[in-house]
């Protein structure tokens, strides 16, 4: 396995592109997730170097009411700023995708009900669900410093890329 990522110019989908069979270089062999998320979201951030680029996994919630019976996103491996631990299902774009098991893009995160800001820097926002088995099973959250920062392009690449992580 290459140890440096080569990073490309181009287009968003040659930067994709040149960026996926690397990132399939990365796990290839791994069977450890964490390790894997882990590299899969440094290899994101070093190419496009977006705000905040990191995933949240579905994990039984600590609630006092139901210990144990509740599901909430928690964070997991990320690259960018401190980021909230806990999300709830529906609450915040990374809920709204985990409820409707579908990605979500957000050209303005200010104009989104419920959107919560981690970051006041965070401007524009995509949400990929990893699906299993017919279950969310965790997001993959991108933050752009720009409005308008994701698009179509980004939801086919990074669909494939969640893809490639074995739960
Ligand atoms: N903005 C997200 C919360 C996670 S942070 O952006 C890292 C949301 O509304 O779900």
């Amino acid at each position: 396995m290459a140890e440096d990522l080569k990073i490309t110019a181009g287009n968003k989908a040659e930067q994709y592109q040149s960026l996926i069979p690397q990132i399939k270089g990365l796990l290839d062999g791994e069977p450890d997730l964490i390790a894997n998320m882990a590299n899969l979201v440094a290899a994101l951030k070093e190419q496009f170097d977006w705000l905040w680029v990191g995933f949240y996994l579905v994990r039984p919630s600590f609630s006092e009411t139901f210990p144990g019976i509740n599901e909430e996103l928690v964070l997991a491996p990320f690259q960018g700023p401190v980021a909230c631990t806990r999300i709830k299902k529906g609450r915040g774009v990374c809920g709204a995708s985990w409820a409707q098991a579908k990605t979500l893009i957000v050209p303005d995160v200010e104009k989104f009900p419920g959107h919560i800001a981690c970051s006041s820097l965070s401007k524009s926002e995509i949400v990929v669900p990893v699906i299993r088995n017919n279950k969310v099973v965790a997001v993959l959250d991108v933050d752009g410093s720009e409005y308008n920062q994701f698009d179509s392009a980004d939801q086919h690449y990074l669909e494939e890329i969640v893809s490639l992580l074995e739960f």
